[in-house]
């Protein structure tokens, strides 16, 4: 008896009905077309995969092989594993048209504790995605900095590495320029021959820090800026493109598969980064005039534009220079830079700064979106009783979730002083996988359990790509768990981390409200 009600607890679903019924009341305003729901998903995918984590794939890691110019298949592949959950993601958004994401989704079809578990999953791709993106945005920021070498202070510009890289970023480094790791930084040396490396990111925590400052205090989420925001990245990219191509020398693109299937595989892991987001648009269903339309449009649409931008943006970083030459921590404008010094042109320097400028601005909107993107589903959690409803204060003045906002900022701050940009985006990777293949059972588990519930959008050739798509996003979880690498020992621990919480606070929480 005992174990049958802790089994009902555990599978027990929230009505789809009630939750259109309380998203229908949830009083916010039907503003967004199409056009606002294609800026809000480039806003959110647009960012430090493409103008930072494309050197990673295309160079490899510590513990990855790098894809060389085969790149452009990594992009395809994870653009394919994206396709097929965004099919799924359109098809439940347009039929149950309410916040909250894949979490909600779960919720209506898996039961308490799967909702749970993908809710504290989708806080790697918002929170933990947020650290490789802040460490992205101090890469371009050092960059940009060089080019005011001959207006700022020399210690801003040369600010010591140990104060603008995490210690894992400054292994690597020593590694690779063959340093000695004890001349680069310094060392708390503890009883037991124990010594602990210094090492901060200054710049990431401090722009994480301001933009919660800013959230408390209430950024409204203005499309207008966002589209600005868009604009000058599209720009920036497109001109990258335009510009890059006239440098293009196609002897660089040869060996195509320096590390053959292997590079290729990891590659597409690392690069899927660069797709994250576009299920942001989903988030606002509630707000969208026509959801039943314009949400599948809007989240195809994002998909093949960026997929046409950032194939196009690999073919012509791949062909300026050799792959080895490529830079991992703001690889475009080292690209444009790279270009100057061969064929020695002012203009093309001035250039370079204006592709920080872009990537920081593109960087930022990211931070924005994920910081709040993170807020909204820990307030949902808590609301559903997981969480203290403590964490829900609205702050008096600004009317805000300041203790959310303040918590989420913090998680990320302390995160970046040991996780660098490749295993935080490796992390935030496993997170999407598994939400992508949780979307796509939804869509299996919807058709069979409601048959009859209109759907105004339908996967096409249904069950086979959900299938499809469980499949490649499995594929390519698999090929990391293989390699053995610190992203995937740590994602098993996160995983262990929620389920600890779950058994110990959220499910006797839950039935403390008689949820
Ligand atoms: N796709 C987002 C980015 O590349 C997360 O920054």
């Amino acid at each position: 008896m005992i174990k049958n009600t802790f089994l009902n607890n555990l599978l027990k679903c929230k009505n789809p009905d009630e939750l259109i019924e309380a998203g229908s009341k949830s009083g916010l305003k039907k503003t967004l077309n199409v056009f606002d729901l294609i800026i809000i998903g480039i806003g959110a995918v647009v960012g430090t995969g493409i103008f930072t984590i494309i050197g990673s794939a295309i160079q490899g890691s510590s513990d990855s092989a790098g894809a060389g110019p085969a790149v452009v298949i990594s992009m395809l592949l994870a653009a394919l594993a994206s396709v097929f959950s965004a099919l799924s993601y359109s098809e439940i958004s347009a039929m149950i048209p309410v916040a909250g994401s894949a979490y909600t989704y779960t919720y209506a079809t898996m039961g308490e504790f799967m909702a749970w578990m993908v809710g504290w999953i989708l806080m790697l791709e918002y929170a933990i995605g947020n650290i490789t993106v802040a460490s992205a945005w101090s890469g371009y920021f050092a960059q940009l900095l060089k080019g005011f070498k001959h207006v700022l202070p020399a210690w801003i510009v040369n600010c010591p590495l140990w104060l603008r890289n995490d210690y894992r970023t400054m292994y690597s480094m020593c590694d690779r320029f063959g340093w000695n790791v004890h001349d680069k930084m310094p060392f708390l040396h503890l009883p037991f021959n124990i010594e602990i490396p210094i090492a901060l990111n200054i710049p990431a925590i401090l722009i994480v820090f301001l933009l919660t400052v800013l959230l408390v205090k209430g950024v409204k989420e203005s499309t207008k800026v966002a589209s600005i925001m868009v604009g000058v990245n599209l720009f920036i990219i497109t001109s990258f493109i335009i510009v890059g191509s006239h440098y293009v020398k196609p002897e660089n693109w040869t060996p195509f598969m320096p590390n053959g299937f292997e590079g290729v595989f990891m590659g597409a892991f690392m690069i899927f980064f660069a797709y994250i987001g576009f299920d942001a648009i989903s988030t606002a269903a509630e707000e969208t005039k026509n959801p039943q339309r314009d949400l599948p449009i809007a989240i195809l649409g994002t998909l093949v534009i960026c997929t046409i931008l950032y194939v196009s943006v690999a073919l012509v970083l791949t062909g300026i220079l050799p792959c080895n030459a490529i830079d991992t921590q703001a690889p475009l404008a080292h690209a444009i830079n790279f270009i100057g010094r061969n064929w020695g042109s002012g203009a093309i320097s001035f250039y370079a700064g204006l592709i920080s400028v872009g990537a920081l601005c593109a960087l930022t909107s990211v931070l924005l979106i994920y910081q709040l993107g993170t807020t909204r589903i820990l307030f949902a959690m808590s609301r559903d009783n997981f969480l203290p409803k403590s964490l829900n204060a609205v702050h008096e003045k600004f009317k805000t979730p300041h203790v959310m906002t303040w918590l989420s900022g913090l998680v990320v701050i302390i995160c970046a002083l040991f996780m660098d940009l490749n295993v935080s985006a490796e992390l935030c990777n496993f997170g999407t996988f598994t939400s992508f293949i949780i979307i796509c059972l939804i869509v299996l588990i919807l058709r069979k359990t409601e048959p009859n519930r209109p759907r105004p959008f339908k996967v096409p050739l249904c069950p086979w790509f959900p299938i499809l798509g469980i499949v490649t996003c499995g594929l390519l979880m698999w090929c990391k768990f293989a390699s053995n690498s610190d992203s995937s020992k740590y994602f098993l621990f996160w995983l262990a981390i929620g389920l600890f919480i779950y058994a110990f606070y959220g499910y006797h929480n839950k039935r403390k409200y008689n949820d």
